[in-house]
């Protein structure tokens, strides 16, 4: 093993040096236990996640049970129509209390049945009539910060962090044209990665690998960087018709959404709100990743789809937005298999950061946005 490649220190790229010669990051960058750990104290548990559509909880009752980097969580719709998100825990000896989604009147916990209505308070505490002081009114359960932007609902674990609309600053106007809030959540997959967090984003954000890696759906893609904001990006694929199908040969199954704006009819933006959230305004639909870090090296890929509500009450409604299913899933699984096979590149001892190419610029754009907020002794020094 040649020691001066293993001992020579790396130029990594968060340095103020210009893309020509920035290069990717160090490998504990996506292996390494304390990144992870830093990421989740510095970064997940302090800015905005997307975790649901409103309309994926329609009717009073429903609840929705998701994984996140602050553990388990549920979102509720109370009987007066209102969302909440709490801590997926019970009160009593902290048992998880619900899995999945679905409709409940109220929420028994598994264990010793202690129960809460879908605001969060305490119902029944079976046992505790002979506690002295059991006030149930404060051992409701224990809520968490939510947003709502235009039906695409955001946590976060940092009551004092900004609020959603100053995290997502000039993003809105950008996608106003789309009317998101007029959309219907159809579609949805979870999909285990062995891999790091940030190269399901990473990979989301540059169409370099589409040639290859989609060869046999999307194909080769070019896109056009926008300019973004602090916290968020956007690339735009050009093309008349929609990349959310597959067959170019036959007309679009949907028309373009009404009244888009000049630039939104030009072709499809993949956006990233930091840190973990992908949203996709294509001509005729929505679409998300939604990232779920579970360690170094595994997270959970959620991949949602929506379109305009008009379109969901067409009769053939399914039969047109198969292709849409289709697409999602395939390509999805498709980034999966190369970004696991990249986790494990990066695994390797001799790996050292490489030259980014121009195409890789947004990756460069998002290494630099979650190195500066790691401490500098883990994303500073030799690789
Ligand atoms: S842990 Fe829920 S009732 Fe005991
Ligand atoms: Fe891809």
């Amino acid at each position: 093993m040649p020691s001066d490649i293993t001992q020579r220190p790396a130029p990594f790229i968060w340095s103020g040096k210009s893309l020509g010669q920035a290069r990717s990051m160090p490998g504990r960058f996506y292996t390494s236990r304390e990144v992870f750990e830093a990421e989740r104290e510095h970064i997940f548990l302090k800015h905005w996640f997307f975790v649901a559509r409103a309309e994926e909880l329609r009717k009073p009752g429903d609840y929705r049970a998701i994984d996140t980097a602050g553990g388990p969580i549920l979102l509720t719709r109370d009987g007066n129509g209102e969302l909440h998100a709490f801590a997926n825990t019970c009160r009593h000896r902290g048992a998880q209390l619900l899995e999945g989604c679905g409709a409940k009147r109220s929420i028994v916990c598994p264990y010793h049945a202690w129960s809460y209505r879908l605001d969060g308070s305490l119902l029944r505490a079976p046992g505790t009539q002979d506690v002295p002081g059991f006030d149930a009114a404060s051992e409701g359960l224990i809520p968490v910060r939510m947003s709502e932007w235009k039906g695409n609902l955001f946590l976060n674990f940092d009551n004092d962090a900004d609020d959603l609309d100053t995290h997502l600053g000039a993003y809105p106007e950008l996608f106003a044209s789309h009317r998101v809030e007029d959309m219907r959540c159809v579609f949805r997959v979870d999909l285990p990665a062995a891999c790091n967090w940030k190269m399901l984003l990473e990979n989301a954000m540059e169409t370099y690998h589409t040639g290859l890696v989609h060869a046999r759906t999307v194909g080769a893609q070019t896109s056009l960087t926008f300019p973004g904001g602090p916290n968020w990006h956007a690339i735009q694929v050009q093309s008349d018709v929609s990349t959310a199908v597959l067959d170019k040969s036959a007309p679009p199954p949907f028309p373009q959404i009404d009244g888009l704006s000049d630039i939104a009819r030009k072709g499809t933006f993949f956006t990233l709100i930091e840190p973990l959230t992908q949203l996709v305004f294509a001509q005729d639909c929505m679409w998300w990743l939604a990232v779920h870090p579970v360690a170094a090296d595994r997270s959970v890929l959620s991949v949602g789809g929506c379109f305009p509500r008009a379109y969901t009450e067409m009769p053939d409604f399914e039969q047109r937005a198969r292709p849409y299913f289709e697409r999602w899933e395939a390509v999805a699984r498709e980034d999966v298999a190369i970004l696991e096979r990249q986790q494990r590149g990066v695994s390797s001892v001799l790996y050292r950061p490489g030259v980014l190419s121009s195409r890789d610029d947004v990756v460069h754009t998002m290494n630099t946005w979650v190195a500066a907020r790691l401490p500098a002794h883990l994303v500073g020094g030799s690789a």
